[in-house]
């Protein structure tokens, strides 16, 4: 392929995240300013394999702005995995003569991109959107700030019940693999207690809390569980601490997907703008395999490969200043 950018897909993959949208309309106008085509990839690598593209234009991405999930749709493909897949998008993209493209997702939609870039060697920046803000090399991804800011209203109402029956609730947010919603959910609600998936929960420190709260009298509290933590769902620990104490009376609740949906926030809407605008500037200033990720306030172009999970988890300090706020 040569260096000039002409034609520029865009896609959404994996979960959704408040502020794609904000982020979608930032590269298609960005594009536009710079006359470039661009043209929506439909339902991630999905429609990219079967060729579900359309031309886009900034009118297109008008009143979208303060609009959840993604005008693009999304899908976690499954063909995508297989190198037969790959090839059929990469022949959809010739077919449509795209020279670059901007990846619009978290983990897996970069580890395809990466793959993806490596074998046909595709021009592709990311665009860190996941509620989980488990991507390497940016402070947060698009989506997150919404879905701690959804999770925190709920818990805020799940404590005046919590309050006044005098129960102790365990509430389940989102992060099969990622503690940083629960984190955030647990530190901005007040909660007793946090359990996250990556490091190894103190499940004896907050029971020994818990027994402490009790000699109290205080009977009403909040613990928040991500799903993916290994010491048992949100249901197991509230039995767990039933067989254990008299006297609570345990109640679980579970956010899951309205986390993901709604209206981003102002900041979200503001990284999603920044982002996406970046993404474009660096596809063509020849920036490739990177993603435009946002460091202490400004737009760093990061390897993919340095981006990709495992290699982000919760501040330790927090974790402990949680901890400490709690007692
Ligand atoms: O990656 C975003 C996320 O919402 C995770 O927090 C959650 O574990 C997962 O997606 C749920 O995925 P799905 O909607 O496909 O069940």
């Amino acid at each position: 392929m040569n260096g000039k950018m002409n034609r520029i897909g865009v896609f959404t993959s994996g979960g959704d995240a408040p502020g794609m949208n904000a982020a979608i309309r930032a590269v298609v106008r960005t594009c536009s300013y710079h006359d470039l085509h661009i043209y929506g990839i439909y339902r991630g690598y999905e429609g990219m394999i079967e060729g579900d593209l359309k031309r886009l234009e900034k009118g297109d991405v008008g009143n979208i702005i303060h609009r959840g999930g993604t005008i693009l749709k999304t899908a976690r493909s499954e063909a995508f995995r297989t190198a037969e897949g790959r090839k059929k998008a990469y022949d959809t993209l010739m077919a449509y003569d795209i020279d670059g493209l901007i990846a619009i997702g978290g983990d897996g939609t970069f580890t395809g991109a990466k793959i993806f870039h490596e074998e046909f060697g595709m021009p592709v920046v990311g665009i860190p959107g996941t509620i989980d803000n488990d991507l390497a090399g940016t402070d947060y991804t698009i989506g997150f700030d919404t879905a701690v800011n959804t999770a925190i209203e709920a818990v805020d109402k799940i404590r005046d019940t919590a309050y006044s029956h005098n129960r102790l609730f365990f509430v389940e947010v989102m992060g099969r693999q990622s503690g940083f919603i629960a984190l955030n959910t647990g530190i901005g609600s007040g909660a007793a207690g946090i359990l996250i998936p990556e490091s190894l929960s103190d499940l004896d420190g907050l029971l020994a809390r818990l027994n402490k709260m009790k000699m109290r009298n205080k009977l009403f509290s909040l613990v928040i569980v991500a799903e993916g933590n290994e010491n048992g769902t949100a249901q197991q620990l509230a039995d767990l601490v039933s067989e254990r104490f008299d006297g609570f009376e345990t109640k679980v609740a579970i956010i899951g997907h309205l986390q993901r949906g709604g209206a981003p926030s102002a900041l979200d809407r503001l990284l999603a703008s920044r982002m996406g605008y970046s993404a474009v500037e660096g596809l063509i200033n020849g920036q490739t395999c990177v993603m435009a990720g946002i460091q202490k306030n400004e737009v760093k172009y990061v390897p993919l490969g340095d981006t990709i999970k495992g290699s982000k988890s919760p501040d330790p300090e927090l974790i402990k200043m949680a901890e400490i706020l709690s007692m």
